[in-house]
């Protein structure tokens, strides 16, 4: 139907109070429009906007907020009170503005024709996905993303995400998660872009530029969510959907960075997290929602609230009922609830009693309605659903080619002694470990819509490489791979019947690879861990192989940070391969044999022990620092561990070495509003290989406490064996500045350090001070 169809159906509607018998065919009548929407001005967006909204009861305004789970796929604990068919009676009677989890064209015409051809109105739904890391062909985790610190190749995975899913009927994804986090324990680290404010913000506008694209209107693009508005990655001892309690120098300063990053990239939605942030839940909270997400920031698209997370407020001890946590939702600024219910049971009255002002329902019910304008669904609700399409874009060519550029960059190599890697040729290798062998472990944890069993693993990715001679065993299984979503892994399995073949197949190979670390299902959601080691039996067979043959290649497969003390300190060769999706098996193959040189970097800083979490590179100095007081005991320190981690945040070797010099400081101000930094970067080996630069500084006195280390600045650099480079970095008052206690963005004078290196740990150091 377009607009115009729209227009003249309001007008049918006024005058003849009833417009059934102007249903027809919407399949068949729908011309898209997409050149009109693209370059609408924005008042003409709302007067159309306006239009729908003039003509809608008080009812159907409030069922534009509310959406429901489909009818198969649970994302979240399903309401007992709630079925198939009363879900599809409700859509037929306006109450549903939004789905999801119903995905596939078929499914999503279906449930569209209900919308469109049913209700009084026709208002088209908007149906989201959580599309993590891809829809049906699997990208890897967002943290693995991460790790590549390549924004183009970042939004250009969005990008093919967005195409997939929308070849699938889909138009809007619950995703980016720009949730900053130091806790490795929570197992939603899997989903985010790591530890870093300042890389997770860039990471955050690449991925809504991916999914959204230049125009929201074009077939293949979605909207993007920003999530999960705030601090959700500070819960308590990353035990999930713990209480979350900072303070206001990181609420500013490290936790928001990235959803205004997310605004400014121009995400058209936004979800509220589950915590609540000092007494208030984010769900009900109108200091994030109004004053600065809706009033500081002018964030003009719509917010949905967390699966429940509105009802929830009950079991939070916040709201006392039903009612009461609807009326703090809907006037903190949440527009949508996702499955909670309570908008649609309680708003009306609520409206009516003078509880809840019309104005805010009109203003949710706009920023919802404007969206589904954008998408171009009021030209054509069946945009995204057309068969032939589905076929050639989902699982194609350019989504596997994609998914393998993405994975090959998202590699981390760790250590690599004794010159383990890249594997030398005509050799006898074993290839070892349940995990070498998985096809579905490595597709990682948000993979609805993936097809079981369908990734390359590490052995199939060794088909392409013969010229080793090469065995498999899949030595000691330590996890119930048939564990089913919802329920709980069996992690302490302890069937060793083919540990004693792989301990024969390591004696006899000149150099064993053995793929240990989680489950896909370990990280991600309500999946959090108090132990960050090797789960089951693996740093048991680990030991045992290593008793046998040291020489040994580690490939580490996880979806967050582990602790791995023995493995450092006794295995050669470590590569991080996190889950990579569905081409993890290629992308490693190529990376051992060297026909690519790893260059990815930690997100997140890997510790010790679990015992030193939270911990982050750019924590802040204490009065009593490492190193104070020295031969006593009353500095900040553990008795028995180090307050060094395992691995820095930044770090990543590759098969050749970089080598830093020549920094210079380029510093007035003054004159200039920027500080210019620039250092030389060597490849010093013997191969051509990329490296990540990075720029770090440090306040050093300020009128509050500042990080002991703060990135400000990577470059990605591709060098030929003894090429040198100079690289350049720009400080302007958006580095140098940060915000206050108050939230106001300061920039003071004094001196600054800077350093230039390849990871948090760089030594290649300068300073300047700064004079305004
Ligand atoms: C709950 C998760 O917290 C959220 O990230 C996700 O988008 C929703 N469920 C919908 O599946």
């Amino acid at each position: 139907m377009s607009f115009k169809h729209y227009l003249n159906r309001i007008v049918i509607l006024i005058l003849l109070v009833t417009i059934y018998s102007c249903h027809t065919s919407m399949n068949q009548s729908h011309t898209p429009k997409v050149e009109e929407e693209k370059n609408m001005p924005v008042n003409e967006l709302d007067r159309k906007v306006d239009s729908v909204l003039n003509i809608m009861t008080l009812k159907e305004k409030i069922g534009q907020m509310n959406q429901y789970s489909g009818f198969r796929d649970f994302t979240g604990p399903v309401s007992k009170t709630s079925d198939a068919a009363s879900k599809t009676q409700d859509i037929r009677d306006g109450l549903v503005g939004s789905m999801l989890n119903v995905r596939g064209v078929e499914n999503v015409r279906a449930v569209q024709k209900i919308a469109v051809e049913e209700t009084r109105l026709g208002i088209p739904l908007i149906f989201g996905f959580d599309v993590i890391h891809g829809y049906q062909t699997m990208a890897p985790i967002p943290l693995a993303e991460a790790a590549s610190w390549d924004l183009e190749a970042i939004q250009n995975s969005s990008r093919l995400a967005a195409k997939e899913a929308a070849a699938a009927g889909l138009n809007w994804t619950f995703a980016p998660m720009v949730d900053i986090s130091r806790d490795a324990r929570w197992g939603r680290v899997m989903e985010g872009a790591g530890e870093d404010p300042y890389l997770g913000s860039r990471i955050a506008t690449a991925r809504v530029n991916g999914f959204q694209g230049n125009d929201l209107s074009d077939r293949f693009t979605i909207a993007a969510c920003a999530k999960h508005f705030a601090a959700y990655g500070f819960s308590e001892a990353g035990r999930e959907y713990n209480t979350v309690d900072i303070g206001n120098s990181t609420l500013y300063n490290v936790v928001l960075p990235p959803f205004k990053a997310a605004v400014d990239a121009g995400a058209r939605t936004f979800m509220s997290s589950f915590n609540d942030l000092n007494g208030i839940p984010a769900s009900a909270n109108e200091f994030l929602f109004r004053d600065i997400l809706k009033n500081q920031w002018g964030f003009e698209g719509f917010v949905v609230s967390d699966w429940a997370s509105i009802k929830e407020m009950i079991n939070h001890h916040y709201a006392p009922d039903d009612e009461a946590a609807a009326r703090l939702s809907v006037n903190a600024g949440i527009d949508m609830d996702m499955e909670s219910y309570v908008y649609m049971n309680h708003l009306e009255q609520l409206v009516e009693e003078g509880k809840v002002p019309v104005t805010i329902i009109d203003d949710a019910v706009k920023r919802i309605l404007k969206v589904k304008f954008e998408l171009g669904l009021f030209d054509d609700p069946y945009k995204y659903c057309d068969e032939v399409i589905e076929k050639q874009v989902i699982n194609s060519e350019e989504m596997k080619a994609g998914a393998l550029d993405m994975a090959l960059k998202s590699i981390v190599l760790l250590k690599n002694e004794n010159e383990m890697l890249p594997l030398k040729r005509g050799r006898k290798i074993a290839v070892l470990g349940d995990l070498a062998m998985d096809k579905n472990s490595v597709l990682g944890n948000w993979r609805i819509g993936a097809i079981e069993n369908t990734a390359i693993s590490l052995k199939e990715g060794f088909a392409n490489y013969t010229e080793n001679e090469v065995v498999f065993e899949r030595g000691p299984v330590f996890v119930d791979q048939k564990a089913e979503f919802t329920q709980e892994l069996v992690y302490n399995k302890t069937d060793t019947t083919g540990t004693a073949a792989a301990l024969k197949a390591a004696e006899n190979a000149d150099a064993v690879i053995v793929m240990l670390g989680e489950h896909g299902l370990q990280s991600g959601e309500a999946r959090s861990r108090t132990d960050l080691g090797l789960p089951g039996l693996q740093q048991e067979f680990l030991e045992q192989i290593h008793a046998v043959n040291p020489n040994i290649v580690l490939v580490l497969t996880n979806g967050r940070p582990l602790a791995l003390p023995w493995p450092k300190k006794n295995i050669p060769a470590i590569v991080e391969a996190w889950q990579l999706g569905s081409q993890s098996g290629h992308a490693i193959a190529q990376v051992l044999h060297g026909d690519y040189n790893p260059s990815g970097k930690l997100p997140m800083t890997f510790p010790v022990d679990v015992g030193q979490v939270p911990i982050y590179y750019n924590h802040k100095n204490t009065g009593r620092p490492d190193g104070y007081n020295e031969g006593t005991v009353f500095y900040s320190h553990y008795q028995d561990a180090p307050n060094e981690p395992l691995w820095p945040f930044g770090f990543g070797l590759s098969y050749t070495t970089f080598e830093y010099d020549n920094v210079q400081v380029d510093h007035n101000y003054s004159q200039n509003q920027k500080v210019v930094v620039t250092a030389r970067i060597s490849n010093t080996g013997d191969l051509a290989g990329t490296e990540i630069v990075q720029l770090y500084i440090q306040d050093e006195f300020a009128t509050t406490i500042r990080p002991v280390k703060e990135l400000k600045g990577f470059e990605k650099v591709t060098l030929q064996p003894g090429e040198s480079r100079q690289v350049s970095f720009e400080l302007t008052s958006d580095q140098l500045g940060f915000f206050n206690n108050q939230g106001d963005w300061i920039l003071e004078n004094g001196a600054f350090k800077v350093w230039i290196g390849g990871s948090s740990q760089a030594t290649l150091e300068a300073r300047f001070t700064l004079e305004q």
